[in-house]
Protein backbone atom coordinates (compact mmCIF):
# COMPACT_ATOMS: atom_id res chain seq x y z
CA UNK A 1 0.00 0.00 0.00
CA UNK A 2 1.30 3.52 -1.11
CA UNK A 3 2.02 5.28 2.23
CA UNK A 4 2.65 8.73 0.74
CA UNK A 5 1.12 10.93 3.22
CA UNK A 6 2.79 9.23 6.30
CA UNK A 7 2.34 11.32 9.51
CA UNK A 8 0.32 14.01 7.75
CA UNK A 9 -3.30 15.19 8.79
CA UNK A 10 -5.71 15.98 5.95
CA UNK A 11 -8.78 17.80 6.44
CA UNK A 12 -12.15 17.10 4.14
CA UNK A 13 -15.26 18.28 3.99
CA UNK A 14 -18.53 16.62 2.61
CA UNK A 15 -16.69 14.00 4.01
CA UNK A 16 -19.67 12.24 4.33
CA UNK A 17 -20.53 10.75 1.55
CA UNK A 18 -19.47 10.56 -2.37
CA UNK A 19 -16.16 12.09 -3.16
CA UNK A 20 -15.35 13.17 -0.22
CA UNK A 21 -16.53 9.64 1.72
CA UNK A 22 -14.08 8.46 -1.05
CA UNK A 23 -10.94 10.43 -0.22
CA UNK A 24 -11.92 10.45 3.13
CA UNK A 25 -10.61 6.92 2.93
CA UNK A 26 -7.85 7.58 0.20
CA UNK A 27 -6.28 9.64 2.39
CA UNK A 28 -6.41 7.76 5.45
CA UNK A 29 -5.28 4.53 3.04
CA UNK A 30 -2.38 6.60 2.01
CA UNK A 31 -1.27 7.10 5.78
CA UNK A 32 -2.98 10.23 6.68
CA UNK A 33 -4.92 10.64 9.71
CA UNK A 34 -8.21 12.10 8.53
CA UNK A 35 -10.45 14.57 9.68
CA UNK A 36 -13.61 14.15 8.48
CA UNK A 37 -15.98 16.85 8.45
CA UNK A 38 -19.92 17.51 7.44
CA UNK A 39 -22.60 19.31 8.13
CA UNK A 40 -24.45 15.85 9.02
CA UNK A 41 -22.51 13.84 12.61
CA UNK A 42 -24.00 10.67 11.88
CA UNK A 43 -22.48 10.65 8.25
CA UNK A 44 -18.82 11.84 9.62
CA UNK A 45 -19.23 9.62 12.50
CA UNK A 46 -19.60 6.48 10.05
CA UNK A 47 -17.06 7.19 7.71
CA UNK A 48 -14.50 7.16 10.87
CA UNK A 49 -15.83 3.99 11.46
CA UNK A 50 -14.80 2.81 8.73
CA UNK A 51 -11.41 4.12 8.30
CA UNK A 52 -10.83 3.09 11.85
CA UNK A 53 -12.07 -0.89 11.28
CA UNK A 54 -9.52 -0.92 8.58
CA UNK A 55 -7.21 0.15 10.70
CA UNK A 56 -6.66 3.96 9.63
CA UNK A 57 -6.84 7.30 11.72
CA UNK A 58 -9.73 9.28 11.82
CA UNK A 59 -11.38 12.02 13.83
CA UNK A 60 -15.36 13.72 12.85
CA UNK A 61 -16.20 17.01 13.00
CA UNK A 62 -19.52 18.37 12.39
CA UNK A 63 -19.38 22.08 10.50
CA UNK A 64 -22.18 23.47 8.48
CA UNK A 65 -19.73 25.04 5.69
CA UNK A 66 -22.28 27.71 4.93
CA UNK A 67 -21.71 29.33 7.79
CA UNK A 68 -17.82 31.30 8.50
CA UNK A 69 -18.33 31.20 12.49
CA UNK A 70 -19.03 27.38 12.26
CA UNK A 71 -15.59 26.83 9.56
CA UNK A 72 -13.48 29.02 12.41
CA UNK A 73 -15.07 26.85 15.07
CA UNK A 74 -13.92 23.59 13.18
CA UNK A 75 -10.18 25.01 12.16
CA UNK A 76 -9.80 25.76 16.13
CA UNK A 77 -10.80 22.57 17.36
CA UNK A 78 -8.64 20.76 14.07
CA UNK A 79 -5.54 22.54 15.15
CA UNK A 80 -5.91 21.83 19.21
CA UNK A 81 -6.27 18.30 18.67
CA UNK A 82 -3.33 17.83 15.97
CA UNK A 83 -1.19 21.39 16.09
CA UNK A 84 -0.99 20.98 12.31
CA UNK A 85 -2.55 20.67 8.50
CA UNK A 86 -0.59 19.41 5.85
CA UNK A 87 -3.93 18.31 3.18
CA UNK A 88 -6.93 20.16 2.82
CA UNK A 89 -9.53 19.01 0.57
CA UNK A 90 -12.44 21.54 0.37
CA UNK A 91 -15.30 19.61 -1.43
CA UNK A 92 -18.99 20.05 0.03
CA UNK A 93 -21.02 21.47 -2.63
CA UNK A 94 -25.11 21.51 -3.63
CA UNK A 95 -25.70 21.40 -6.95
CA UNK A 96 -29.04 23.81 -6.68
CA UNK A 97 -31.97 23.94 -8.87
CA UNK A 98 -31.43 22.82 -12.52
CA UNK A 99 -33.50 25.66 -14.66
CA UNK A 100 -32.07 28.37 -16.56
CA UNK A 101 -30.92 31.92 -15.44
CA UNK A 102 -34.23 33.97 -15.87
CA UNK A 103 -36.47 31.22 -13.45
CA UNK A 104 -33.70 30.55 -11.03
CA UNK A 105 -35.09 30.91 -7.71
CA UNK A 106 -33.23 34.26 -6.05
CA UNK A 107 -33.05 32.68 -2.70
CA UNK A 108 -30.85 29.54 -3.98
CA UNK A 109 -28.31 31.88 -5.34
CA UNK A 110 -26.83 32.97 -2.10
CA UNK A 111 -27.20 28.95 -0.87
CA UNK A 112 -25.63 27.49 -4.08
CA UNK A 113 -22.86 30.60 -3.97
CA UNK A 114 -22.51 30.56 0.22
CA UNK A 115 -22.11 26.32 0.09
CA UNK A 116 -19.94 26.19 -3.00
CA UNK A 117 -17.78 29.03 -3.86
CA UNK A 118 -17.73 31.05 0.16
CA UNK A 119 -17.07 28.02 1.99
CA UNK A 120 -14.00 27.40 0.17
CA UNK A 121 -12.50 31.13 0.60
CA UNK A 122 -13.03 30.79 4.61
CA UNK A 123 -11.68 27.37 4.66
CA UNK A 124 -8.78 28.66 2.15
CA UNK A 125 -7.87 31.49 4.89
CA UNK A 126 -7.17 29.30 8.02
CA UNK A 127 -5.55 26.47 5.34
CA UNK A 128 -2.93 29.07 3.91
CA UNK A 129 -2.31 30.76 7.47
CA UNK A 130 -1.46 27.54 9.07
CA UNK A 131 0.54 25.94 6.20
CA UNK A 132 2.35 29.17 6.13
CA UNK A 133 3.16 28.76 9.33
CA UNK A 134 4.59 25.46 8.39
CA UNK A 135 6.06 26.47 5.18
CA UNK A 136 4.36 23.28 3.71
CA UNK A 137 0.94 21.93 2.56
CA UNK A 138 -1.41 21.03 -0.29
CA UNK A 139 -5.16 22.24 -0.77
CA UNK A 140 -7.60 20.94 -3.15
CA UNK A 141 -10.63 22.34 -4.16
CA UNK A 142 -13.76 20.69 -5.90
CA UNK A 143 -14.61 22.50 -9.03
CA UNK A 144 -16.43 20.71 -11.51
CA UNK A 145 -16.23 20.39 -15.04
CA UNK A 146 -18.95 23.08 -14.96
CA UNK A 147 -16.00 25.60 -13.56
CA UNK A 148 -14.36 24.98 -16.80
CA UNK A 149 -17.41 25.22 -19.16
CA UNK A 150 -20.88 26.39 -19.03
CA UNK A 151 -23.69 23.94 -18.15
CA UNK A 152 -27.27 24.18 -19.36
CA UNK A 153 -30.22 24.55 -16.74
CA UNK A 154 -27.04 25.07 -13.79
CA UNK A 155 -25.71 28.78 -14.17
CA UNK A 156 -25.37 29.64 -10.31
CA UNK A 157 -23.42 26.29 -9.99
CA UNK A 158 -21.21 26.90 -12.55
CA UNK A 159 -20.39 30.77 -11.64
CA UNK A 160 -19.68 28.83 -8.54
CA UNK A 161 -17.37 26.11 -9.80
CA UNK A 162 -15.27 28.81 -11.80
CA UNK A 163 -15.29 31.05 -8.92
CA UNK A 164 -13.53 28.06 -7.19
CA UNK A 165 -10.69 28.20 -9.67
CA UNK A 166 -10.38 31.73 -10.00
CA UNK A 167 -9.80 31.10 -5.92
CA UNK A 168 -7.57 28.21 -6.37
CA UNK A 169 -5.34 30.26 -9.15
CA UNK A 170 -5.04 33.31 -8.16
CA UNK A 171 -4.40 32.09 -4.15
CA UNK A 172 -1.83 29.52 -5.60
CA UNK A 173 0.53 32.20 -7.19
CA UNK A 174 0.32 34.14 -3.86
CA UNK A 175 2.12 31.51 -1.97
CA UNK A 176 3.67 29.60 -4.56
CA UNK A 177 7.32 30.59 -2.54
CA UNK A 178 5.71 29.64 0.84
CA UNK A 179 5.82 25.95 0.43
CA UNK A 180 2.11 25.90 -0.44
CA UNK A 181 0.81 24.36 -3.17
CA UNK A 182 -3.40 24.63 -4.21
CA UNK A 183 -4.98 23.38 -7.03
CA UNK A 184 -8.68 22.00 -7.47
CA UNK A 185 -10.19 18.96 -9.00
CA UNK A 186 -12.94 19.60 -11.70
CA UNK A 187 -14.94 15.75 -12.01
CA UNK A 188 -17.28 14.90 -14.35
CA UNK A 189 -20.54 13.36 -13.77
CA UNK A 190 -19.60 11.17 -10.97
CA UNK A 191 -22.12 8.61 -9.86
CA UNK A 192 -22.20 9.16 -6.24
CA UNK A 193 -25.29 8.52 -3.81
CA UNK A 194 -26.62 12.13 -4.88
CA UNK A 195 -27.07 10.97 -8.63
CA UNK A 196 -29.09 8.13 -6.91
CA UNK A 197 -31.29 10.43 -4.68
CA UNK A 198 -32.00 12.15 -7.97
CA UNK A 199 -32.88 9.39 -9.83
CA UNK A 200 -35.78 8.36 -7.29
CA UNK A 201 -36.80 11.82 -6.90
CA UNK A 202 -37.17 12.31 -10.67
CA UNK A 203 -36.49 8.88 -12.32
CA UNK A 204 -37.42 10.11 -15.47
CA UNK A 205 -35.68 13.54 -15.87
CA UNK A 206 -32.50 11.85 -13.88
CA UNK A 207 -32.25 8.95 -16.55
CA UNK A 208 -32.19 11.04 -19.69
CA UNK A 209 -29.81 12.94 -17.98
CA UNK A 210 -28.01 10.24 -17.08
CA UNK A 211 -27.85 9.13 -20.78
CA UNK A 212 -27.06 12.11 -22.20
CA UNK A 213 -24.26 12.65 -19.93
CA UNK A 214 -23.10 9.04 -20.80
CA UNK A 215 -23.40 9.76 -24.42
CA UNK A 216 -21.44 12.59 -24.27
CA UNK A 217 -18.76 10.87 -22.03
CA UNK A 218 -15.71 9.74 -24.44
CA UNK A 219 -15.00 6.84 -21.95
CA UNK A 220 -18.58 5.96 -22.27
CA UNK A 221 -19.55 5.57 -18.99
CA UNK A 222 -19.85 7.90 -15.40
CA UNK A 223 -16.71 8.17 -12.94
CA UNK A 224 -16.63 6.93 -9.88
CA UNK A 225 -16.02 8.79 -6.42
CA UNK A 226 -13.05 6.51 -5.73
CA UNK A 227 -11.79 8.11 -9.58
CA UNK A 228 -11.69 11.63 -8.32
CA UNK A 229 -10.29 10.49 -4.92
CA UNK A 230 -7.25 9.06 -6.04
CA UNK A 231 -6.54 12.59 -7.87
CA UNK A 232 -7.37 14.13 -5.51
CA UNK A 233 -4.72 12.46 -2.46
CA UNK A 234 -2.16 12.36 -5.79
CA UNK A 235 -2.54 16.34 -5.77
CA UNK A 236 -1.85 15.92 -1.59
CA UNK A 237 1.29 13.93 -2.63
CA UNK A 238 5.09 14.42 -2.70
CA UNK A 239 4.67 13.27 -6.56
CA UNK A 240 2.92 16.24 -7.20
CA UNK A 241 5.37 18.67 -5.80
CA UNK A 242 5.60 20.97 -9.58
CA UNK A 243 1.75 20.89 -9.30
CA UNK A 244 1.03 24.61 -8.80
CA UNK A 245 -2.92 26.60 -9.34
CA UNK A 246 -4.17 23.28 -11.63
CA UNK A 247 -7.42 23.07 -12.28
CA UNK A 248 -7.29 18.88 -13.01
CA UNK A 249 -10.35 17.30 -14.99
CA UNK A 250 -11.03 13.95 -14.03
CA UNK A 251 -13.67 13.56 -16.71
CA UNK A 252 -13.35 10.56 -18.61
CA UNK A 253 -12.57 13.12 -21.77
CA UNK A 254 -15.46 15.02 -21.53
CA UNK A 255 -13.61 18.70 -21.85
CA UNK A 256 -11.28 16.92 -24.09
CA UNK A 257 -13.86 17.12 -27.03
N1 LIG B 1 -21.24 14.05 -8.31
C1 LIG B 1 -20.82 14.69 -9.37
O1 LIG B 1 -21.13 14.32 -10.51
C2 LIG B 1 -19.94 15.90 -9.22
C3 LIG B 1 -19.35 16.42 -10.37
C4 LIG B 1 -18.51 17.53 -10.24
C5 LIG B 1 -18.30 18.10 -9.00
N2 LIG B 1 -18.90 17.57 -7.91
C6 LIG B 1 -18.63 18.22 -6.63
O2 LIG B 1 -18.13 17.25 -5.74
C7 LIG B 1 -18.42 17.65 -4.40
C8 LIG B 1 -19.05 16.48 -3.67
O3 LIG B 1 -20.22 16.09 -4.38
P1 LIG B 1 -20.86 14.64 -4.27
O4 LIG B 1 -21.47 14.36 -5.59
O5 LIG B 1 -19.89 13.71 -3.68
O6 LIG B 1 -22.07 14.97 -3.27
P2 LIG B 1 -22.81 14.13 -2.13
O7 LIG B 1 -24.15 14.76 -2.00
O8 LIG B 1 -22.71 12.67 -2.37
O9 LIG B 1 -21.95 14.49 -0.82
C9 LIG B 1 -21.88 15.79 -0.37
C10 LIG B 1 -21.63 15.79 1.12
O10 LIG B 1 -21.50 17.17 1.50
C11 LIG B 1 -22.27 17.39 2.64
N3 LIG B 1 -22.71 18.79 2.66
C12 LIG B 1 -23.66 19.38 1.90
N4 LIG B 1 -23.81 20.66 2.25
C13 LIG B 1 -22.94 20.88 3.25
C14 LIG B 1 -22.63 22.00 4.06
N5 LIG B 1 -23.30 23.15 3.93
N6 LIG B 1 -21.67 21.89 4.99
C15 LIG B 1 -20.99 20.72 5.15
N7 LIG B 1 -21.26 19.61 4.45
C16 LIG B 1 -22.22 19.69 3.51
C17 LIG B 1 -23.44 16.43 2.57
O11 LIG B 1 -23.98 16.17 3.87
C18 LIG B 1 -22.80 15.21 1.92
O12 LIG B 1 -22.31 14.32 2.91
C19 LIG B 1 -19.31 18.88 -4.51
O13 LIG B 1 -18.53 20.04 -4.36
C20 LIG B 1 -19.84 18.77 -5.94
O14 LIG B 1 -20.20 20.03 -6.44
C21 LIG B 1 -19.73 16.48 -7.99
Amino acid sequence: MNKALNGKIALVTGAGSGIGHASALAFARAGATVVVSDMLLERCEAVVSEITREGGSASARQCDVRDPRQIDALFQTVLESYGQLDCAFNNAGVGGPITPLAEYPDDAWSEVIGTNLASVFHCMKHEIRQMVKQGAGSIVNCASVTGLNGMRGMPVYSAAKHGILGLTKSAALDYAQQGVRINAVCPGVIHTPAVDQWIEKDPDGARQFMREMTAREPIGRLGTPDEVASAVVWLCSPGASFMIGHGLAVDGGYTAQ
